[in-house]
């Protein structure tokens, strides 16, 4: 453990208090990326899961699990599924949206090809799928097999959501919950089931999960129009390209008056975006105080995620679970 431990990130606390089994989990994750027949597998799985990643997900599974005091080992299984189902679907994300970076390095899509990205994602889920079963446990398999549908319908209704002006934030909660905060609470709530914790610990973890989810989702809607390239690792401007209505955008679109609708109708609806669009977007996001009051939207979510813990036992994960709502609302990365 680092000498500096208080002055860590919430995230590098957590890293750290679960280096050991983290590690393992790596280490599961390596033997269980390659395949012995296509050498596209091992190329491209290497490029994406090489290059790190916050293995946020995974770590929530191993926290819950360490929180709650589970003696076995099934929890690495677990988490290794979850970091599994998590890369297939950002394989199949970046195809979808069409995007050319990613941790900081060229999307697979872009480096070999949408065919490559879509059957190795395919090939990560059905791994995924492979691992769960290992720890025989019935409920940890619906919890992750019904997550696994979840995000992929959260990721269609974007689909259709996109490019209509007339999507409110109760869709756009809709498909975050789906795509992304499913995930998370699938995370935390199979961390709970291994370890045999009583029924409301389990609802109490997939609370923090779910809530945790949006919330970091959102901060990441934010970041696609505030962020910095060289720290999110991400090109900034692809849901505007891709014509996606965040919750930024939704909130600009409801204070809108005529010039202004026009310009969303143009850039969103029709897609005839021009040199210039993006920052006159980020314009009128400012203008109707639209990233601030996502933002503010997100701090509330990060508050449910912390009171949601309050069902937990007191124990120094608990804390850094707590930390962790925080800092997903603060986070430039
Ligand atoms: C990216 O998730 C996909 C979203 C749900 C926004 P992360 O930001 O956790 O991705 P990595 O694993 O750290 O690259
Ligand atoms: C990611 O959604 C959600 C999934 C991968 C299922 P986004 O498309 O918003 O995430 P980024 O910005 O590409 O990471
Ligand atoms: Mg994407
Ligand atoms: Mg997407």
């Amino acid at each position: 453990m680092g000498v500096n431990e208080n002055v860590l990130k919430p995230l590098d606390r957590l890293a750290s208090e679960l280096s050991a089994e983290m590690e393992a989990v790596n280490a599961l994750i390596r033997a269980r990326m390659s395949s012995r027949h296509a050498p596209r597998i091992p190329e491209v799985t290497a490029h994406l899961i090489e290059a790190g990643g916050k293995r946020l997900r995974p770590m929530l599974t191993l926290a819950a699990a360490k929180l709650l005091d589970y003696p076995g080992a099934y929890h690495i299984h677990l988490a290794a599924t979850v970091e599994f189902i998590h890369t297939a679907t950002l394989l199949h994300d970046d195809v979808v949206d069409e995007s050319r970076q990613r941790r900081g390095r060229p999307t697979a899509n872009l480096l070999w090809d949408n065919k490559s990205s879509v059957l190795v994602g395919d090939y990560l889920f059905a791994r995924s799928f492979q691992l769960m079963v290992e720890p025989g446990n019935l409920r940890t398999l619906e919890i992750l097999a019904n997550a696994s549908a979840t995000i992929a319908e959260g990721e269609v209704l974007q689909l259709t959501a996109a490019q209509d002006l007339k999507t409110d934030e109760s869709i756009y909660l809709q498909v975050i919950r789906g795509k992304t905060a499913a995930l998370f609470s699938a995370a935390t709530k199979v961390g709970g089931v291994i370890a045999n914790a009583p029924e409301q610990q389990v609802e109490a973890l997939f609370d923090y999960g779910d809530a945790l989810g949006i919330a970091f989702q959102i901060v990441d809607d934010l970041l696609d129009y505030g962020g910095a390239t060289e720290t999110i690792g991400k090109n900034i401007g692809d849901d505007f390209r891709e014509r996606k209505l965040t919750l930024p955008v939704i909130k600009a679109v409801a204070q809108a008056d005529n010039e202004e609708r026009a310009f969303w109708s143009r850039c969103i609806e029709k897609g005839d975006q021009h040199e210039g669009d993006l920052e006159h977007a980020l314009t009128l996001l400012s203008r109707h105080g639209a990233m601030d009051a996502a933002r503010a939207d997100a701090l509330a979510w990060a508050e449910r995620a912390k009171s949601a813990l309050a069902a937990l036992p007191g124990h120094p994960i608990r804390e850094m679970l707590s930390d962790l709502a925080d800092f997903v609302v603060s986070r430039v990365a």
